[in-house]
């Protein structure tokens, strides 16, 4: 259940983190319930309730980092306008004790249009002791002029009237006390509609990813198809090529998107120079790419680029054999160096093992196995991706996909989380279905499943990608002798198709 902030004036912590200002909060108990109230502790900042934002550009986003002394489930919500005209979106996250973002989209301030109240709601029954929010605005002047935001939180008040405060006229949406995540009647976006499951991902190329203006919308989380592997950047030794890598990855975080590396080390396009040689020089040189390429997005991005693919496909198709390149001179110590290296450049971005048929039986044991060892070890690592390449039948050598198989692969990932006592995240990657008989019905039928999978694991999938956007764009098409894969929830209109509905509507 969210409470509505109490009112007090904000502390101004630019003295300390410039742009930071803070609530203190503390709770109480009565009547044998938590109550939350936030006093101020220092000077007052200007009060904030109502600030206009005067849009000059659509489509951008109103940025925002937040962190605690604690961590805090937060609802952050940006009400736009007021009275019964007024629009609410918000995005559900768990503010840490490192910033994690809050990106609202603000494409529905029309041009000069102003905007209303920026509010965050601590979910109360997880709050433990007194602590400190901090929230700061992050938007660059490009796309709109406003002044700094300061936030006073509206009084939560003990039967007084605060609606005076409430310029949205009272368009306090009010949780259903349950456990159930919130879901915004008024979600325009697929981001939107998930925001309290997990970030919605697309994927494009360097020549595809400027052609969906009218999409990518829907989505916080982007990656780079092609322009952030090791064949794109490291092609020649100690040469890094991050040209396109930086247009994209720079286009991502304008338009409100996180972004995903994909990928440091995989045996696919992975030039001699770094597999060549004995053991001890193939992993300083491991060591060296995965270090410099970490460091060169975090020195110029800050945490825009939040995660990285560190090793794809190290395990094969067959029985679950680990591939030769890189192993066969190194054996796994070749994915631990990538991870430490990862980690030695970036302590904060989250690592990943990214695979694909984690559905097959054999395969994900033999993944399993690799990650035991790597937690045993103390090898850095966040989460693991499913790449999430699926299929309903009909087309050359494709196979449907199992949705129970599906679920039984996440399942197992959570249970090595909970055996080794070490916190995974999932990311679905690469999600796409193969389609080659366009059959619109099926395939919404799939996503439908497969969904319904997603969100009942939502507390360890964080992030669901596309590996493409519109059916016009994806490596499917032609695939093993097969025509066109029609994949996604877009037609080659950007349409929707019934699989978007069946993404959408739940
Ligand atoms: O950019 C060149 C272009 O200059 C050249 O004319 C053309 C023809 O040779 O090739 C172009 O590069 C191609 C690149 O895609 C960009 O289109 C490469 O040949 C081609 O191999 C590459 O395919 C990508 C493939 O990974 C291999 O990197 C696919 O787009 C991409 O969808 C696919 O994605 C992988 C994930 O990274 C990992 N999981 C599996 C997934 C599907 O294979």
């Amino acid at each position: 259940m969210f409470l509505p902030l109490t009112a007090c004036n904000l502390k101004d912590n630019s003295s300390a983190e410039s742009g930071w200002v803070s609530l203190t909060m503390a709770t109480a108990t009565e009547n044998g319930e938590t109550q939350v109230s936030y006093v101020a502790t220092s000077a007052a900042y200007s009060a904030f309730v109502y600030s206009p934002i005067s849009m000059s550009a659509k489509d951008s986003f109103i940025n925002f980092e937040l962190k605690a002394t604690s961590p805090i489930p937060v609802r952050a919500e940006v009400v736009y306008g007021t009275g019964d005209s007024a629009e609410t979106y918000y995005t559900n996250l768990v503010v840490g004790t490192e910033y994690s973002s809050f990106s609202v989209r603000a494409s529905s301030v029309k041009n000069g249009q102003t905007a209303g109240v920026i509010r965050l709601y601590p979910s109360y029954n997880q709050l433990s002791g007194a602590g400190e929010l901090f929230i700061k605005n992050l938007s660059g002047s490009d796309y709109y002029t406003s002044s700094f935001y300061s936030l006073t939180a509206v009084e939560k008040n003990s039967g007084g009237n605060n609606q005076s405060e409430d310029p949205t006229g009272g368009n306090n949406q009010s949780e259903e006390e349950n456990d159930e995540p919130y879901v915004p009647e008024n979600a325009t976006y697929l981001y939107e509609k998930y925001s309290s499951y997990f970030k919605m991902g697309m994927c494009a190329g360097y020549d595809d990813y400027n052609s969906y203006s009218d999409l990518n919308g829907h989505y916080n989380s982007f990656t780079c198809e092609n322009e952030m592997k090791l064949y794109e950047i490291g092609q020649n030794e100690g040469q890094y090529n991050f040209d396109k890598a930086d247009q994209m990855v720079s286009w991502a975080r304008a338009n409100g998107k996180k972004v995903r590396g994909h990928a440091l080390i995989w045996y696919q396009g992975a030039p001699d120079w770094i597999k060549n040689g004995s053991k001890a020089q193939v992993l300083e040189k491991i060591h060296n790419y995965c270090y410099t390429v970490v460091k060169h997005f975090k020195d110029r991005f800050g945490d825009t680029v939040y995660c990285w693919d560190v090793v794809n496909e190290a395990i094969s198709d067959n029985g679950g054999a680990f591939r030769n390149e890189f192993y066969g001179t190194c054996g796994i110590d070749f994915i631990k160096e990538a991870f430490r290296a990862a980690r030695d450049a970036d302590a904060n971005v989250k690592l990943f093992y990214n695979d694909y048929n984690m559905d097959d039986l054999t395969k994900r044991n033999a993944v399993i196995r690799m990650l035991r060892e790597l937690i045993n070890d103390g090898v850095p690592i966040d989460g693991v991706g499913m790449q999430g390449h699926y299929a309903i039948s009909g087309g050359n050598n494709v196979y449907e996909t199992n949705v129970n198989r599906v679920n039984a692969a996440i399942t197992a990932f959570e249970s090595l989380a909970a055996e080794t006592n070490h916190p995974l995240e999932i990311h679905i990657t690469e999600l796409d279905i193969k389609n080659y008989t366009n059959d619109n019905t099926r395939l919404a039928n799939k996503y439908r499943e497969l969904f319904e999978v997603f969100r009942n694991h939502r507390n360890s999938i964080t992030c669901v990608t596309t590996w493409g956007v519109t059916d016009a764009h994806s490596w499917l098409n032609g695939f093993n002798g097969n025509g066109d894969a029609y994949p996604f929830l877009f037609d080659r209109n950007h349409n929707k198709k019934p699989a978007f509905n069946a993404v959408f509507d739940f």
